[in-house]
């Protein structure tokens, strides 16, 4: 039998960096918030063991060198379940290497399918811990929508969800490596941190604007200088009538907030001409 699970991107509506931790991380301080833009993970479960990761992508990686494949070794090695043989085909639409979680939403629709499949009586604690195995962001990526992640990325505290809006991305054609950016910043030198109780405080009282403005990724500060598209895409996005644009994760992907959807329509419909990696989503609910 073969299950599909839906895999949603995530978006940065906050990324702060509090220090770095003597096991070479960072502590982190991010607002996440998952969006209708996913990837299709379909999942079978074979009797014989192997394990074959294909993508309609041909050049992302198979087997365990891709995150989906890590996520089923971890499971079953941390479970001690019987090795089953897992037959996993991703259907890209979140684009890689895009600073939106791609690759560990991908790894964490395939924890979900075999918690369900194999462990329905383990927490979601428990599999968020086994993600964490597998990359800081595979936790918050099992559980979905908006959450305040913490330490690494995975001390995770629910948080009202954003209101109802339209977002535009759009992802440059150039990439950002996460580590050479992580090796960018010096903390005390960080000029500006997100308020992210203020943010907090504007989700609760469900003030969508109030949200919006509280939007802001430090790792902007210290993006290279051939990055300087990130910042055009963001004045276009404002141009065009977000109410507040940021970029998400260590980039390049840049999404704005839009109140109302034909603005947003027109706005994705515009830069799509010139970066073809645009998309129009919306906030999407937790997974589990
Ligand atoms: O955990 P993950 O494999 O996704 O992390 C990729 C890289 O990003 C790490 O090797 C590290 O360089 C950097 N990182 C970090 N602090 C974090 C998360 C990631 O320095 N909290």
């Amino acid at each position: 039998m073969t299950c599909t699970e839906p895999a949603y991107a995530k978006l940065n509506l906050t990324l702060d960096i509090l220090g770095k931790r003597p096991d070479g991380y960072h502590d982190m301080r991010m607002v996440m918030q998952s969006v209708t833009l996913a990837d299709e993970v379909s999942v079978e479960l074979l009797p014989e063991p192997g394990l074959d990761i294909t993508a309609d992508l041909p050049f992302l990686p198979r087997g365990e060198g891709n995150i989906a494949g890590k996520a089923a070794a971890a499971f079953f090695r941390e479970t001690g379940l019987p090795q089953r043989g897992l037959s996993v085909h991703i259907r890209k639409h979140i684009p890689v290497c895009a600073g939106m979680a791609g690759g560990s939403s991908d790894g964490a629709a395939v924890l979900r399918v075999l918690r369900r499949a194999l462990a329905p009586e383990m927490s979601r604690e428990d599999l968020e811990k086994i993600g964490g195995q597998v990359g800081s962001d595979v936790p918050y990526c099992i559980r979905g929508g908006t959450v305040l992640a913490e330490g690494r990325g995975e001390v995770l505290t629910d948080l009202p969800p954003l209101p109802p809006c339209h977002i535009v991305v759009c992802k440059p054609q150039f990439s950002v490596s996460t580590p050479e950016l992580f090796a960018q910043v010096r903390v005390q030198r960080l000029r500006f941190h997100p308020r992210t109780e203020e943010l907090r405080a504007a989700l609760e009282q469900g003030d969508l604007e109030a949200a919006a403005l509280r939007l802001y990724n430090v790792f902007e500060e210290v993006l290279p200088r051939r990055c300087a598209p990130v910042f055009e895409i963001k004045s276009r996005l404002l141009d065009l009538g977000a109410m507040a644009a940021s970029m998400t994760g260590s980039g390049p992907s840049v999404f704005g907030i839009f109140r109302d959807e034909e603005p947003a329509r027109a706005a994705a419909e515009v830069l799509g001409e010139q970066f073809p990696q645009t998309f129009f989503c919306r906030p999407a609910e937790k997974n589990v």
